[in-house]
């Protein structure tokens, strides 16, 4: 099972995204990361010891056991992973999180907090699942998303 997170805008939801997954025994993580959270601050030697500090800190430890892979170009590595794409969506046609299997070659995409996951990507994806609202708050965060959907993606797959 792998994931990629797509274009994060903030480092607390990104933060909790790579505690969660290293909690549930993820070895690596992929990141397209074009709003550049994981690159360091260059202007001195002190600002890039306490982002290092604050990536423990903010994952409770987890940075240090879970691989962060950087992906340059994100429709080549869509188009290049061997196993199933499924992305997550804010889409009422997208399958019900609570009836979709998944499997252990899955890799599973998690959009932007602003803009999601952009249509030319969601086309070439082999699946798309959805949490319905029971309220009338249209979505949630992206990092408690996450942790809903790996949990299941765990159970279904047989994994947990
Ligand atoms: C805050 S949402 C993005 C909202 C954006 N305006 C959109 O329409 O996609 C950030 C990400 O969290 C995930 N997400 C949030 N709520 C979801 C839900 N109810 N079902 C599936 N994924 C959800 C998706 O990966 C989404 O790209």
């Amino acid at each position: 099972m792998d994931v990629l997170f797509y274009a994060p805008q903030y480092r607390p939801n990104l933060s909790s995204m790579i505690r969660s997954a290293e909690f549930y025994g993820l070895k690596k993580v992929y990141i397209f990361d074009s709003n550049n959270l994981l690159l360091p601050p260059t202007q001195s030697k002190k600002a890039r010891a306490e982002m290092a500090h604050m990536a423990k800190v903010w994952t409770a430890g987890a940075i240090e056991y879970v691989e962060i892979i950087k992906i340059e170009d994100v429709d080549a590595f869509l188009s290049n992973y061997s196993g199933r794409k499924v992305a997550t969506i804010l889409d009422e046609d997208a399958q019900h999180l609570n009836n979709f299997e998944f499997k252990l070659n899955d890799l599973i995409i998690f959009g932007s907090e602003k803009e999601g996951i952009p249509e030319h990507l969601i086309a070439n994806v082999e699946e798309t699942v959805y949490i319905p609202s029971l309220g009338k708050t249209p979505c949630l965060n992206v990092a408690v998303t996450f942790g809903i959907v790996i949990h299941h993606a765990l159970k279904s797959s047989g994994i947990q």
